[in-house]
Order: C-alpha cells, then sequence, then structure tokens
C-alpha cells in the first residue's frame, strides 16, 4: 500500500530514493519548471547543458532520469517535460505525474516537486500519478513489480484545506477508476453477468464508507418482469443475465441523478457473427457499466449531495439454437416493440430496458455510458468520446465536466432524419433497432436509446474508442482498460451539488 501526502517543502532539500521535477520550454531554452527552481540552481550553470547533452528537448511526456551524485539531497532525479511554459495547463501536469509515475521503477519513496501553485494542480498531480502507476497483474504468474511506500507531492500550498481535499478527492477517484479498469481487463470468462453482479456486491461490501445499496436481478426475475431487451441479448449464452442496480440516497440531496451502463461482458456479435479480430478485444464492452458503477462508489464515498441510482444490465451476447434472431421483435421493459435487425446492434438493447427503468423514478437527469458503436471510434479516434443527448444545455455542462476530469467529450447530433427512422424502418413493431445504412450510426444508436427517455432529461456517452488502449501507454492512461466516464461523472454529481446542470 502506497500512502500519499502532502508537504511543503524543497525538492533539493528533500531526502527521498527518487525527485520528480518538470521542465519547461522557454524562448531562452530549457527552464526549470515551479517547485524545480531549488533543484536547477543546486545545478547552477550546468543544469540546462547537461539537459541538452543527454538529448532532452522538454517536451510534453519526454522523461529522462538522473542520478544526483549529492548535488541535491535526494539521488534520483526524474525530469518530466512540460512542453512550452505558457501552454502549461494542469491537463499538462496530470499527464507529466502519469509519466512520471511509469518512470520511477524501484523508489521506496518518491517526492513529486511538479507545478503545485494550487489545490487544482495538487488534484492533478495525485490524479496522474495514481492513474499513471496502474498496472493489471492478476493473470501474471510473475511477482507484480513493487509500488512506493510513500509518495510526498511538495506543495507551497500543502497546508491549504482545499489542498488538502483535493487530494483527498484525487484518490478516491483514483481508487474508483482503477477498479473499473480490472473490470475491464478481467477476460471474459472470469467475468460472466452473475460474476461481475458479485464482484459489484463484493465491492460494495469492501467499501463501508460508500453507502451504497445493491440489488442485483436474476434472469426468471428479469423475465417475468418483462425485460425483453435484456433477456433477448442474453438468452444465448449459458451464463444467464443479471441487471444490478446501485442507490446512494444521501440526506438532503441537491439533485437526482440516474446512471445506466452498457455491461455486455463479451460480444461476440450474436448470430450477425463478428469476424474473430473484431472480437478479441470484445471483453470491453461492460466498460460502460463498469464506470458508472464505479463512478457511484466514489461519489458516496466522497459524501457527495446529489441521490445517484445505477442501473447496469449485464449480459454475454452469443451464439446458440435459441438465440434471438434478425427479424425477431422484443417487447422492451415498458412495453415497445423492437424488431432486432442485427443481434451485433446489442448494446442498446439492453440500455432500453434500463433507461425506461431508470425514467420510473424521475430523476433530474440521466446518463447513460456505453462502447456502443464502431462509426464512434470512425468519427473521434480511439482517445475521444462522443456525447448526444435530449438537451444542449446538458450536453456543454457535461463535456465541460469531462475536460475538468481529463477526459474528452465531443458533441454529435441526434438529427430528426435518424428519429424518423427508427420510428419507421420496420413493418413490423414500433421501433427498427438497426439502420440498414452504415453511415451514422452512433447517430441512430443514440436515436434508438432517446425513445426510451421520455421527457426526462438525458446525456449519452458512446466510449466504444477510448474505454480501451490497445497501444502503449501515454501520459496516465495505460494499456488495456481506461476506466474513462469515472471522473467525469463524479465531476457531474459535484457541478449538480453546485446547483449545476450536470
Ligand atoms: N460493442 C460494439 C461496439 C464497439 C466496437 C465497441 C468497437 C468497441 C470497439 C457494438 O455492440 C457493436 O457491435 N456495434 C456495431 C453496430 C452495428 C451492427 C450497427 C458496430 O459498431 O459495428
Ligand atoms: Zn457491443
Ligand atoms: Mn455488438
Amino acid at each position: 500500500m502506497t500512502t500519499y501526502s502532502l508537504r511543503k517543502g524543497s525538492a533539493e532539500k528533500i531526502k527521498s530514493d527518487v525527485v520528480v521535477v518538470g521542465v519547461v520550454q522557454t524562448e531562452d531554452g530549457l527552464q526549470a519548471a515551479p517547485g524545480a527552481e531549488g533543484v536547477a540552481s543546486a545545478y547552477g550553470r550546468r543544469f540546462a547543458p547537461l539537459l541538452s547533452t543527454m538529448g532532452f528537448t522538454g517536451k510534453a511526456g519526454e522523461t529522462t532520469t538522473v542520478p544526483t551524485g549529492g548535488v541535491i539531497k535526494s539521488p534520483l532525479l526524474i525530469l518530466v517535460g512540460l512542453g512550452e511554459r505558457d501552454r502549461l495547463t494542469t491537463e499538462r501536469v496530470r499527464r507529466a505525474a502519469g509519466v512520471a509515475a511509469r518512470s520511477v521503477s524501484n523508489a521506496s519513496t518518491v517526492a513529486l516537486a511538479l507545478p503545485a501553485l494550487d489545490a487544482d494542480h495538487v488534484r492533478a498531480i495525485a490524479d496522474g500519478y495514481l492513474l499513471g502507476s496502474y498496472a493489471f497483474t492478476a493473470f501474471k504468474s510473475a511477482d507484480a513489480p513493487g509500488t512506493p511506500n510513500e509518495v510526498v507531492i511538495l506543495s507551497d500550498v500543502a497546508r491549504s484545506k482545499d489542498a488538502g481535499r483535493a487530494l483527498e478527492t484525487a484518490q478516491v477517484v483514483a481508487r474508483a477508476t482503477c477498479l473499473a479498469r480490472d473490470w475491464v481487463n478481467t477476460p471474459a470468462g472470469n467475468l460472466t453477468p452473475p460474476l461481475f453482479a458479485d464482484a459489484v456486491t463484493t465491492a460494495s461490501k469492501d467499501n463501508k464508507d460508500a453507502k451504497v445499496t445493491v440489488k442485483v436481478t436474476d434472469e426468471a426475475r428479469l423475465e417475468a418482469d418483462g425485460y425483453g431487451g435484456i433477456i433477448g441479448v442474453g438468452r444465448a449464452s449459458a451464463n444467464p443475465p443479471r441487471l444490478v442496480e446501485l442507490s446512494y440516497k444521501p440526506r438532503g440531496a441537491k439533485a437526482h441523478l440516474a446512471l445506466v451502463g452498457k455491461g455486455i461482458t463479451f460480444d461476440s456479435g450474436g448470430l450477425s457473427l463478428k469476424p474473430g479480430a473484431a472480437m478479441t478485444t470484445m471483453k470491453i464492452d461492460m466498460s460502460g457499466a463498469a464506470a458508472v458503477i464505479a463512478a457511484t462508489f466514489a461519489i458516496a464515498e466522497l459524501g457527495l449531495p446529489v441521490r445517484v441510482s445505477t442501473f447496469a444490465p449485464m449480459a454475454e451476447n452469443m451464439v446458440s439454437g435459441n438465440a434471438t434472431r434478425p427479424g425477431d421483435v422484443l417487447t422492451m421493459y415498458g412495453g415497445k416493440t423492437v424488431e432486432v435487425l442485427n443481434t451485433d446492434a446489442e448494446g442498446r438493447l439492453i440500455l432500453a430496458d434500463a433507461l425506461v427503468k431508470a425514467t420510473e423514478q424521475s430523476p433530474d437527469l440521466i446518463v447513460d455510458v456505453a462502447t456502443l458503436t464502431g462509426a464512434c471510434v470512425i468519427a473521434l479516434g480511439d482517445r475521444v468520446a462522443g456525447i448526444l443527448g435530449n438537451d444542449e444545455e446538458t450536453v456543454k455542462s457535461i463535456k465541460d465536466a469531462g475536460e475538468r476530469a481529463g477526459e474528452a467529450f465531443w458533441p454529435l447530433p441526434i438529427t430528426s432524419e435518424m428519429t424518423e427512422k427508427v420510428r419507421t424502418n420496420s413493418k413490423v413493431a414500433d421501433l427498427a433497432q438497426h439502420n440498414s445504412e452504415r453511415w451514422g450510426g452512433t447517430l441512430y444508436a443514440a436515436a434508438f436509446l432517446q425513445e426510451f427517455v421520455g421527457d426526462t432529461t438525458w446525456a449519452h456517452l458512446d466510449i466504444a474508442g477510448p474505454a480501451f488502449n490497445e497501444k502503449g501507454p501515454h501520459g496516465y492512461t495505460p494499456s488495456g482498460g481506461t476506466g474513462i466516464g469515472v471522473s467525469t461523472l463524479v465531476q457531474v454529481a459535484q457541478s449538480l451539488s453546485d446547483g449545476h446542470r450536470g
């Protein structure tokens, strides 16, 4: 276990195994970033030439490790590039702390002397380090690499209440994000719907500080209660579907937020089978459920005065003799009928049931999170998620919340043409689940979901791209599950408790 603390002190005087400082690019060459001044003066005129000899350019994300040979009190110095001095944002600092976390290999004590001018910076440094040092080793037989006993963030505002709170918040949110990452990274065979539901129950018992109640509905009850979407998608699997509901009801709640997350524990495509290569990462198709569940725990642990009702439909989209067929009609929870035209567009079917269920609670706002469409990855790439909804202001405030949280969302429209197609393209049912035309698949999926939220204010986050990092780590984002959504949803709850829209 690593303990994190805040201390006023200077980088050149602290005695720890490693000290991390930032370097910025200026018109006059490389310069020590705030927090690193003392280190630079300890090296004196040698500082800049030393860096340039090593080929260090100060570019954001760059890092180099230098044995200090007694120039400062600590034996090892890690320099992290922060890019141009005039463009130094808190996000840059957050990413630099993530890069630093991955450069610290075997140290027992680490001092972070990155720019920590205010509580927001302290939050960014803690976020970056906590998220950047994540590793998923559950299925590796070698021992996991050691983690430091102590990480100290050096800051002039160390003693301020805001800074202390920022560090606390960062720890709660990062722990939740890493819980979501663990679930996403767990192989689908080890996280079937029943096992995922059990894991949520266990996580809730482990986290007594979060006053969250968990309710799990099994397949018999789902069938009896008319959850046609969840049953229709989950019926071909040997591992039956579940609906997991979480509830956090603080006294004096200022708003009521409902969260819905797509929990497809594996997406083979069903009878509209995916090609083999497209299936290999489909254990990640429960990233939305992981995010909303973990975020609920974090919001409760922080004690935010917002009521949260969370719905995570869980199903495995498989193939068998009793699978839902293209052309079948499902009656969704609430009674609307849907013609299934492509069993690989399964996410919207389980979400529809859960969205209707969420509206029954009359929340002020519903946010759903889902790895819903490959089209969204084509539109926005793998680092930006799509955001769509039925209220422009809400979409904007959630996008802003994402920006503060270090998660990128970009708005896409739900056009009346798409809504028209959803409502008229089926000759046999109320709604057509799938559009025969590929283009604008993200918009169509959202238009379909919109049919199930009634008048409730609603936003939909399509995280198909950034839920999973198939490449190497960058900034504070590791390879594999990213946990995207957790931090933004906590921020949304924070804004709601401050009286904003989300
Ligand atoms: N889970 C996928 C979407 C996805 C794709 C997530 C890539 C992450 C990475 C979803 O269920 C799906 O299969 N969508 C289809 C929809 C189509 C059949 C309308 C898609 O995007 O191809
Ligand atoms: Zn899917
Ligand atoms: Mn699918």
